[in-house]
Protein backbone atom coordinates (compact mmCIF):
# COMPACT_ATOMS: atom_id res chain seq x y z
CA UNK A 1 0.00 0.00 0.00
CA UNK A 2 1.54 3.30 -1.38
CA UNK A 3 1.29 6.58 1.46
CA UNK A 4 2.02 9.62 -0.22
CA UNK A 5 -0.19 9.85 -3.27
CA UNK A 6 0.15 12.52 -5.80
CA UNK A 7 -3.13 13.02 -8.12
CA UNK A 8 -2.83 15.13 -11.29
CA UNK A 9 -3.72 15.67 -14.49
CA UNK A 10 -4.95 18.62 -17.10
CA UNK A 11 -7.36 20.83 -15.73
CA UNK A 12 -11.19 19.62 -15.57
CA UNK A 13 -9.99 15.55 -15.45
CA UNK A 14 -11.43 15.47 -11.89
CA UNK A 15 -9.02 15.57 -9.95
CA UNK A 16 -10.73 17.05 -7.23
CA UNK A 17 -14.24 15.48 -7.29
CA UNK A 18 -12.35 12.07 -7.83
CA UNK A 19 -9.86 13.24 -4.86
CA UNK A 20 -12.81 14.28 -2.47
CA UNK A 21 -14.98 11.09 -2.75
CA UNK A 22 -11.30 8.90 -2.66
CA UNK A 23 -10.08 10.44 0.78
CA UNK A 24 -13.80 9.96 2.28
CA UNK A 25 -13.86 6.14 0.95
CA UNK A 26 -9.94 5.74 2.58
CA UNK A 27 -10.96 7.78 5.12
CA UNK A 28 -7.22 9.52 4.43
CA UNK A 29 -5.99 13.16 4.77
CA UNK A 30 -6.51 15.28 1.80
CA UNK A 31 -4.41 18.47 1.01
CA UNK A 32 -5.49 20.21 -2.32
CA UNK A 33 -2.49 22.03 -3.63
CA UNK A 34 -3.89 24.83 -5.06
CA UNK A 35 -5.74 25.48 -1.90
CA UNK A 36 -1.73 25.10 -0.29
CA UNK A 37 -0.42 27.79 -2.52
CA UNK A 38 -3.07 30.70 -1.98
CA UNK A 39 -3.58 30.14 1.98
CA UNK A 40 0.38 29.85 1.86
CA UNK A 41 0.85 33.04 -0.55
CA UNK A 42 2.94 30.93 -3.08
CA UNK A 43 1.15 33.09 -6.11
CA UNK A 44 4.08 35.02 -7.90
CA UNK A 45 1.64 36.68 -9.81
CA UNK A 46 -1.10 36.70 -12.92
CA UNK A 47 0.10 35.51 -16.39
CA UNK A 48 -2.14 38.30 -18.21
CA UNK A 49 -1.86 36.21 -21.74
CA UNK A 50 -3.15 33.24 -20.20
CA UNK A 51 -5.09 34.25 -17.79
CA UNK A 52 -3.58 31.47 -14.61
CA UNK A 53 -1.89 31.63 -11.67
CA UNK A 54 2.03 32.12 -11.41
CA UNK A 55 3.13 29.88 -8.19
CA UNK A 56 6.32 29.53 -6.60
CA UNK A 57 7.31 25.80 -7.00
CA UNK A 58 9.78 25.50 -4.84
CA UNK A 59 8.23 26.93 -2.02
CA UNK A 60 5.39 24.78 -2.79
CA UNK A 61 7.51 21.73 -3.17
CA UNK A 62 9.05 22.55 0.34
CA UNK A 63 5.84 22.71 2.07
CA UNK A 64 4.15 19.63 0.23
CA UNK A 65 7.78 18.19 1.78
CA UNK A 66 6.94 19.50 5.56
CA UNK A 67 3.71 17.64 5.18
CA UNK A 68 4.15 14.24 4.09
CA UNK A 69 4.37 11.79 6.80
CA UNK A 70 3.46 8.09 7.58
CA UNK A 71 -0.18 8.73 7.09
CA UNK A 72 -1.67 8.29 3.94
CA UNK A 73 -2.33 11.09 2.11
CA UNK A 74 -3.53 12.43 -1.34
CA UNK A 75 -1.77 15.34 -2.99
CA UNK A 76 -4.19 16.65 -5.32
CA UNK A 77 -4.04 19.02 -8.16
CA UNK A 78 -2.40 19.79 -11.55
CA UNK A 79 1.06 21.15 -9.86
CA UNK A 80 1.39 18.07 -7.91
CA UNK A 81 3.50 16.54 -9.71
CA UNK A 82 6.00 19.09 -10.06
CA UNK A 83 6.67 18.78 -6.41
CA UNK A 84 8.58 15.71 -4.87
CA UNK A 85 8.19 12.82 -2.03
CA UNK A 86 5.01 10.80 -3.31
CA UNK A 87 5.53 7.11 -3.16
CA UNK A 88 2.68 7.06 -6.40
CA UNK A 89 1.71 9.89 -8.64
CA UNK A 90 -1.62 9.50 -10.69
CA UNK A 91 -2.25 11.01 -13.66
CA UNK A 92 -5.79 11.22 -14.41
CA UNK A 93 -6.29 11.14 -18.22
CA UNK A 94 -9.75 12.27 -20.53
CA UNK A 95 -9.86 11.68 -24.30
CA UNK A 96 -9.53 15.89 -25.43
CA UNK A 97 -13.41 15.40 -27.07
CA UNK A 98 -14.75 15.00 -23.32
CA UNK A 99 -12.64 17.59 -21.75
CA UNK A 100 -13.55 19.90 -24.04
CA UNK A 101 -17.74 20.46 -22.99
CA UNK A 102 -16.00 20.17 -19.39
CA UNK A 103 -13.62 23.29 -20.36
CA UNK A 104 -16.24 25.15 -22.15
CA UNK A 105 -18.64 24.78 -19.18
CA UNK A 106 -15.98 26.91 -17.57
CA UNK A 107 -15.67 30.49 -18.64
CA UNK A 108 -11.76 29.59 -19.70
CA UNK A 109 -11.38 31.67 -23.25
CA UNK A 110 -11.26 30.03 -26.30
CA UNK A 111 -6.99 29.85 -26.45
CA UNK A 112 -7.01 28.68 -23.09
CA UNK A 113 -9.21 26.43 -23.73
CA UNK A 114 -7.33 24.50 -26.49
CA UNK A 115 -3.93 25.28 -24.56
CA UNK A 116 -5.35 22.55 -22.34
CA UNK A 117 -6.29 20.53 -25.22
CA UNK A 118 -3.30 20.00 -26.50
CA UNK A 119 -1.82 19.40 -23.35
CA UNK A 120 -4.23 16.69 -22.92
CA UNK A 121 -3.63 15.31 -25.86
CA UNK A 122 0.33 15.18 -25.99
CA UNK A 123 0.27 13.84 -22.39
CA UNK A 124 1.89 16.81 -20.73
CA UNK A 125 1.61 15.87 -17.32
CA UNK A 126 2.06 12.62 -17.58
CA UNK A 127 5.73 13.30 -19.53
CA UNK A 128 6.44 15.98 -16.84
CA UNK A 129 5.43 13.73 -13.95
CA UNK A 130 7.70 11.04 -15.70
CA UNK A 131 10.58 13.33 -15.85
CA UNK A 132 10.58 13.74 -11.88
CA UNK A 133 9.00 10.22 -10.36
CA UNK A 134 10.12 7.78 -13.42
CA UNK A 135 8.14 4.18 -13.16
CA UNK A 136 6.19 6.08 -10.03
CA UNK A 137 3.56 7.44 -11.97
CA UNK A 138 0.54 5.62 -12.82
CA UNK A 139 -1.56 7.16 -15.49
CA UNK A 140 -5.42 6.21 -16.14
CA UNK A 141 -7.77 6.47 -19.30
CA UNK A 142 -11.03 7.67 -17.54
CA UNK A 143 -12.59 8.79 -20.16
CA UNK A 144 -16.64 7.88 -19.73
CA UNK A 145 -16.38 6.21 -16.28
CA UNK A 146 -18.17 7.54 -13.28
CA UNK A 147 -16.87 8.54 -10.43
CA UNK A 148 -16.91 5.80 -8.42
CA UNK A 149 -15.40 3.55 -10.85
CA UNK A 150 -12.38 5.70 -11.31
CA UNK A 151 -11.94 5.63 -7.29
CA UNK A 152 -12.20 2.16 -7.57
CA UNK A 153 -9.04 1.96 -10.09
CA UNK A 154 -7.63 4.74 -8.17
CA UNK A 155 -7.78 2.40 -5.10
CA UNK A 156 -6.38 -0.21 -7.18
CA UNK A 157 -3.27 1.10 -7.84
CA UNK A 158 -2.81 2.69 -4.52
CA UNK A 159 -3.05 -0.88 -2.96
CA UNK A 160 -0.89 -2.28 -5.52
CA UNK A 161 -2.97 -4.40 -7.32
CA UNK A 162 -2.77 -2.72 -10.83
CA UNK A 163 -0.47 -1.10 -12.45
CA UNK A 164 -1.78 1.58 -15.14
CA UNK A 165 1.78 2.33 -16.27
CA UNK A 166 2.98 4.95 -18.75
CA UNK A 167 3.04 4.56 -22.55
CA UNK A 168 -0.15 3.02 -23.05
CA UNK A 169 -2.56 6.32 -23.99
CA UNK A 170 -2.40 7.93 -26.81
CA UNK A 171 -4.69 11.06 -27.24
CA UNK A 172 -2.63 12.36 -30.53
CA UNK A 173 -5.04 11.95 -33.26
CA UNK A 174 -6.97 15.11 -31.84
CA UNK A 175 -4.42 17.19 -32.98
CA UNK A 176 -4.40 15.54 -36.60
N1 LIG B 1 -16.15 11.02 -13.95
C1 LIG B 1 -16.75 12.14 -14.29
N2 LIG B 1 -17.76 12.10 -15.20
C2 LIG B 1 -18.38 13.24 -15.58
N3 LIG B 1 -18.07 14.47 -15.15
C3 LIG B 1 -17.06 14.57 -14.25
C4 LIG B 1 -16.36 13.43 -13.79
N4 LIG B 1 -15.41 13.84 -12.92
C5 LIG B 1 -15.52 15.17 -12.85
N5 LIG B 1 -16.51 15.63 -13.64
C6 LIG B 1 -16.92 17.04 -13.83
O1 LIG B 1 -15.87 17.72 -14.51
C7 LIG B 1 -15.70 19.02 -13.99
C8 LIG B 1 -14.28 19.20 -13.50
O2 LIG B 1 -14.06 18.37 -12.37
P1 LIG B 1 -13.00 18.78 -11.25
O3 LIG B 1 -13.26 20.17 -10.78
O4 LIG B 1 -12.99 17.70 -10.24
O5 LIG B 1 -11.65 18.76 -12.12
P2 LIG B 1 -10.18 19.16 -11.68
O6 LIG B 1 -9.29 18.19 -12.37
O7 LIG B 1 -10.08 19.23 -10.19
O8 LIG B 1 -10.00 20.61 -12.33
P3 LIG B 1 -8.93 21.75 -11.92
O9 LIG B 1 -7.59 21.33 -12.40
O10 LIG B 1 -9.38 22.97 -12.63
O11 LIG B 1 -8.98 21.89 -10.43
C9 LIG B 1 -16.75 19.19 -12.89
O12 LIG B 1 -17.87 19.85 -13.44
C10 LIG B 1 -17.08 17.77 -12.51
O13 LIG B 1 -18.40 17.65 -12.02
MG1 LIG C 1 -9.53 20.84 -8.94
Amino acid sequence: MYKTIFITGTPCTGKTTVSEVLSAHLNCRLVKINDLAIENDFVLGIDEDKGYKVIDIDALDGKVSELINDELTIFEGHLSHLCHGADKVIVLRVKPEILEERLKARDYSDSKIRENLEAEALGVCTAEAFDIHGENVSEIDVSGMSVDEIVESVVDVIEGKTEYSVGEIDFMNFLL
